[in-house]
């Protein structure tokens, strides 16, 4: 057996088999190149779901973990130190907002999202308790906690999860009409994603998410945005919703918050709406430590020049213009996305986004298939146009057979 092939028979004999991987074993990475362990080279176009905006080992990232490292790591939040209130303060800034509620993974920050928006209804809005209804997107993902996959349209993510969490409405993303009409007294919240990432990089109508936050403020309804996987540079900006000049009530943000480093999570909001929680109500041992707020605080400051979202919008422009030029030809049915994040739907006659996947794998290539034949391009911002330009070819040579 190989080496590859070893390190995957143990590693499938001692894991959950919750996850499907490309039969690639990762030893090292750099920029947007990641090295098997037999040496072979991969450019990264998945870019660890949006994690990895700044590439694998940026230095000033590395760095800031490294001298973080060396001081504290770990307090918890029983008392406070002295990297917190900068993080807190500046990710509040970056978001135009007040207060900053911090968590490790994505999943946690939209539990955090959800308990804070049933809070602020009983306690704010004024709805009977326990009767507090949030609106979420069919075809969404949000993470998979079991109130999460409550709220999942995917029967995969939920199938045998059940009991499942009650108090969700879903209507169809995109349907301003279906969220009017979804409305009650009792909803408290309306969740969504801007471009719908899992789902195949979804790009909503023109004009929905200016509805949404319009219908959403007219019926005092929070406005919850999870841009965990849309946020942070990819689009082109740094939120997904800037593209539409909307600011959401609340921002649920995650994976590349921590640099590709270490898990860094946070939902940020107004001090009224955050402002809810008291003492004990809600926490996390993990959230907000040190090392994380080291290197959120050195991603918040490398967001801060718009030079990263500024070669997100010129390298994406570039992209969807070289995909474009695949529609048309019979191998590429559809183009999605905005910036350095695109859905290809590859013509299903050509193999499943798998096969696909795998095939590029071969050439050198990484990326991840959503569903059916779907597959998604995410490389690092730091990705070079020839690097970019290179995995494009690679693409047409695997579309061509
Ligand atoms: C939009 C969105 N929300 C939430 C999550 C969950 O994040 P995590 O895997 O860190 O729990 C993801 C992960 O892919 C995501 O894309």
């Amino acid at each position: 057996m190989s080496t590859t092939e070893t390190a995957i028979a143990s590693a499938e004999a001692h894991s959950a088999h919750n996850y499907h991987p490309l039969p690639v074993v990762v030893a090292s990475a750099e920029g947007a190149w990641m090295t098997d362990v037999e040496g072979r080279r991969y450019l990264d176009l998945l870019a660890g779901y949006s994690a990895l905006n700044f590439g694998h080992g940026n230095r000033r990232l590395i760095d800031a973990a490294k001298a973080q490292l060396d001081r504290v790591t770990l307090t918890s939040r029983a008392f406070f130190h002295d990297r917190f209130a900068d993080f807190c303060t500046e990710l509040a800034a970056l978001c135009g907002m007040e207060t900053v509620l911090p968590m490790n993974t994505g999943a946690e920050a939209v539990e955090t999202a959800v308990k804070t928006a049933r809070k602020w209804g009983y306690r704010v809005k004024g709805v009977p308790d326990g009767m507090a209804k949030i609106i979420v997107a069919s075809d969404n993902f949000h993470g998979r906690t079991t109130t999460i996959v409550s709220f999942s349209t995917d029967p995969e993510a939920r199938a045998d999860f059940g009991p499942y969490t009650p108090g969700f409405e879903i209507v169809p993303y995109g349907d301003l009409t279906a969220l009017r009409e979804a409305m009650t007294e009792n909803t408290v919240a309306v969740l969504i994603e801007p471009i719908q990432g899992e789902a195949g990089v979804l790009v909503p109508p023109a004009g929905y998410l200016p509805g949404v936050r319009e219908l959403t403020r007219e019926r005092n309804v929070l406005f919850i945005a999870d841009e965990i996987q849309s946020g942070l540079g990819r689009t082109g900006k740094t939120f997904a919703l800037d593209h539409e000049g909307v600011v959401p009530d609340m921002y649920v943000l995650g994976k590349a918050l921590g640099g590709g480093v270490v898990p860094v999570s946070a939902v940020v909001s107004s001090a009224d709406v955050l402002g809810v929680f008291r003492p004990g109500e809600h926490g996390s041992t993990f959230g907000g430590n040190p090392l994380a707020c080291a290197v959120a605080l050195e991603v918040i400051a490398m967001l801060r020049t718009g030079e990263y979202q500024a070669r997100a919008a010129e390298l994406g422009d570039h992209l969807h213009r070289e995909l474009g030029l695949l529609t048309g030809g019979g191998a590429v049915e559809a183009v999605r996305g905005r910036g350095l994040w695109a859905g290809v739907d590859i013509a299903p006659a050509l193999g499943t986004g798998r096969e696909i996947s795998e095939r590029l794998m071969e050439q050198g290539v990484l990326v991840k298939d959503t569903h059916g034949s779907t597959i998604r391009i995410a490389p690092p911002l730091v990705i070079s146009k020839e690097d970019l330009d290179w995995g494009l070819d690679r693409l047409r040579a695997v579309l061509k057979g």
